[in-house]
């Protein structure tokens, strides 16, 4: 019982199963949370100290449930990563009120469950959150109504939680990756966005899913004992230079 444990949600794929990995070498436990069972079940299999738990985490039942089976199983939570989240890019005007719920119930609404639920085990512990957020929760764009504003609000819940939860030893912080190829960001991300962020990205290329968990794990680990309340952009410099000009750059 003495090991430590993370929860990592939307584990299944993509960053969320870079990050277990990273927890595993580390020597923690983890909880790998996604609601896609058979996915979730593949990505679990052979990885040991892993367990797996379907949980839809926009749903309070379900969340409830989850954060007991892992403190059955793992008796503490020390780390708490909300990385579970959908995309949907769409003009403002075609973006329904169905269509908004989708984004919030997932990339907002299960933030707030998932935090609240892991609270009293986080207590004991003295744990960390790390939210993910993302550029475009920085920096508004088009297409993002729903999106943006979910990972905007994630950035605001993630200082709300570090204000009442730091008299407790609990640190909260947020990282917002820029683009990955990961599933989501291939279901929304056309050849001629994928483009126009090489050009904007100063570093001229998507990131990695280990580059984002490498970040991640820093800031649930004790090196980053003084650190809570912050965003931290894991982007290649997208969000540090404003709009960009390709055409200037490319004089250079
Ligand atoms: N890939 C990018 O370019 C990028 C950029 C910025 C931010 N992000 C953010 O990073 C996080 C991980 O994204 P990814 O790119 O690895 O995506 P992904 O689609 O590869 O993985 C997301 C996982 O979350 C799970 N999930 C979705 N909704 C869920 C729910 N309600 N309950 C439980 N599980 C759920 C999915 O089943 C999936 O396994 C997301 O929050 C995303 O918004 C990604």
């Amino acid at each position: 019982m003495d090991q430590k444990t993370a929860i990592v949600t939307g584990a299944a794929r993509g960053i969320g199963l870079a990050t277990t990995r990273l927890f595993l070498r580390d020597g923690y436990r983890v909880a790998m949370i996604d609601r896609d069972s058979a996915e979730l079940a593949r990505a679990a299999t052979g990885l040991a100290r892993a367990h797996p738990v379907d949980c839809d985490v926009s749903i309070p039942d379900q969340v409830d449930a989850m954060i007991a089976e892992t403190l059955d199983r793992f008796g503490r939570i020390d780390a708490l990563v909300n990385n579970a989240g959908v995309a949907d890019f769409g003009p403002l005007e075609d973006t329904g009120f169905d269509r908004w719920r989708t984004v919030m119930e997932t990339n907002l609404d299960g933030v707030f469950l998932t935090t609240q639920a892991a609270i009293p085990a986080l207590k004991r512990t003295r744990g960390a959150i790390v939210n993910i957020a993302s550029i475009s929760g920085l920096r508004a764009s088009t297409l993002r109504v729903a999106y943006g504003t979910s990972k905007a609000g994630v950035i605001q819940l993630t200082q709300q939680q570090a204000a009442e939860l730091g008299e407790h030893g609990i640190r909260a912080n947020c990282v917002a990756p820029g683009p990955v190829r990961t599933k989501l960001a291939m279901a929304v991300h056309s050849p001629d966005i994928i483009a126009a962020y090489h050009d904007a990205i100063p570093l001229n290329r998507y990131g990695a899913e280990d580059e984002i968990a490498e970040v991640i794990t820093f800031l649930c680990s004790d090196k980053a004992s003084y650190v809570t309340g912050q965003t931290i952009a894991v982007d290649g410099g997208f969000e540090a230079t404003g709009i960009g000009l390709p055409a200037l750059r490319s004089r250079t």
